[in-house]
């Protein structure tokens, strides 16, 4: 970041003296304000619930151009790289910043290849889970055990522990992604296969079984290949800051991914794609297109708390540009599996159009969001809805990994410690229990 040509000035009405705050710029993007001296200088705080205006960090991983509906990985757009890369190939970009070349590729390729599989203990642990848990709640607990197995790559200050239990992380997401939907059917656990692709692998490990051979198919492996890259990394989206707060403490990378999982579960954020999908469920059981209106009707009631999932984002004002991948996507799958008349599909297609003409969404910029299409494809290629956001983290794992060894080899890093603004009583007395 470079200090920009202006300063910002701030001044009270109170005749308190004004002060002045240094500019920075980025290489594109809006510029900031450093307000990191502002408390001392003038005793206040600022006040931003939710981030609205705040940068909490400089990152040079992924870029965001909300208005233009535009996504950068490292300068590349996701239009290219879903179109000419795989996942492993945007993975290497996401935590080194650059492609790999043909030799880089085959290296890293082997060398996430070669940890796919977790500790045997593993399936013990999982064992303690009542079948119907939610894969959210197993992952959390799955992805925060892995540091009692990995004692050896703990320390986030050691760059070689660092590096280390990113391999192991992406490496072993798909395995413990595909042990809590076998353990949740009561299907015996696949163990990776290495000379398939990773989504391949992932495939296999989800929907084979010991009692015979099984071929990926290679337009769903490239489907999924493409739900990877698309949700693999988002900037500073509440679950990778949640990482970033987490690993500011110095806990270990797989406690802080832990974290991660934790908050994507939520419905605002990862959670979205599944409520999507139920929320096409249900218009469809209660008639369909023909129930659209009705719907949008509560949608826009602020009485109700409908919402449109799949729909608005905090950063993008205009058509989420994996959202239009994901489409693309969608009818490829759906036309590979003879479903080009799947009801939930046109009912999709249909609520988009509605929902993109009406004056209540044009005016607040609401356009479809990735998860709008996402639960589509993923219910076509066989995954079940409650795991939904189990494969967005899984997907997300490098992006937040990525996201914290970029924190954590900041010099200007510090643990995140947010101030308040205090509305409770001030200080009073402990009354006898009598007289309360
Ligand atoms: N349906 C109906 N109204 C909506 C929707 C929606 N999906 N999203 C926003 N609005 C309305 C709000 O009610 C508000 O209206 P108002 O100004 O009349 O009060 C206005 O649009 C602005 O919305 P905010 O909630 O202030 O926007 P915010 O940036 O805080 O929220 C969010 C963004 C959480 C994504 C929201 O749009 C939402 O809940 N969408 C549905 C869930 C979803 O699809 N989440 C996925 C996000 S993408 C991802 O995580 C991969």
């Amino acid at each position: 970041m470079k200090l920009a040509d202006n300063k910002a000035t701030l001044s009270f009405s109170n005749g308190k003296p004004a002060i002045e705050l240094p500019v920075y710029s980025g290489n594109i993007g809006p510029d900031v304000i450093d307000i990191r001296k502002l408390y001392g200088q003038t005793g206040m705080f600022t006040y931003d619930p939710g981030f609205l205006s705040t940068a909490s960090c400089q990152s040079a991983i992924t870029y965001i151009d909300g208005d233009k509906g535009e996504l950068l990985y490292r300068g590349y757009p996701i239009e290219q790289l879903a179109e000419n890369c795989d996942f492993l190939e945007t993975c290497y970009l996401l935590l080194k910043g650059s492609l790999p070349n043909a030799t880089e590729k085959k290296s890293f390729t082997d060398l996430v290849t070669h940890h796919t599989m977790v500790n045997e203990q593993m399936q013990f642990f999982l064992r303690g889970f009542r079948r119907d848990a939610h894969p959210m709640a197993i992952l959390t607990g799955l992805i925060g055990a892995l540091s009692a197995f990995y004692h050896d790559s703990t320390d986030i200050n050691n760059p070689e522990h660092r590096e280390i239990s990113a391999i192991r992380l992406i490496a072993k997401l798909p395995t413990l992604v595909a042990m809590a939907y076998k353990y949740g059917i009561g299907q015996p656990y696949m163990y990776p296969q290495n000379n398939l692709s990773y989504a391949g692998n992932f495939l296999r490990m989800m929907f084979a079984t010991p009692c015979e051979e099984y071929k990926v198919n290679p337009v769903i492996e490239k489907a999924l290949d493409r739900i990877f890259i698309l949700h693999a990394d988002h900037e500073q989206n509440a679950s990778t800051s949640t990482v970033r707060l987490c690993g500011s403490s110095g806990t270990n990378p797989f406690a802080a991914i832990a974290a991660g999982v934790a908050c994507l579960w939520g419905p605002a954020h990862g959670g979205a794609n599944e409520a999507a999908l139920n929320m096409l469920y249900d218009i469809q059981n209660q008639g369909g297109v023909a129930k659209i209106g009705e719907f949008i009707k509560q949608v826009k009631d602020k009485n109700s708390s409908v919402k449109l999932m799949g729909f608005g984002h905090r950063v993008y004002k205009n058509y989420d540009p994996r959202a239009k991948l994901m489409q693309q996507t969608c009818n490829e799958v759906l036309t590979e599996l003879g479903l080009e008349k799947d009801p939930l599909f046109a009912l999709a297609k249909e609520l988009e159009k509605i929902a993109l003409e009406d004056e209540y969404f044009v005016s607040r910029k609401l356009y479809p969001n990735v998860d709008f299409y996402s639960g589509i494809v993923q219910r076509a290629i066989g995954i079940p809805v409650n795991l939904f956001t189990g494969i967005f983290a899984l997907a997300r794992t490098v992006g937040w990994i990525a996201q914290l060894n970029e924190m954590i080899g900041d010099p200007e890093y510090k643990i995140g410690r947010p101030r308040q603004l205090f509305t409770g009583s001030p200080r009073r007395d402990v009354p006898p229990i009598a007289k309360r």
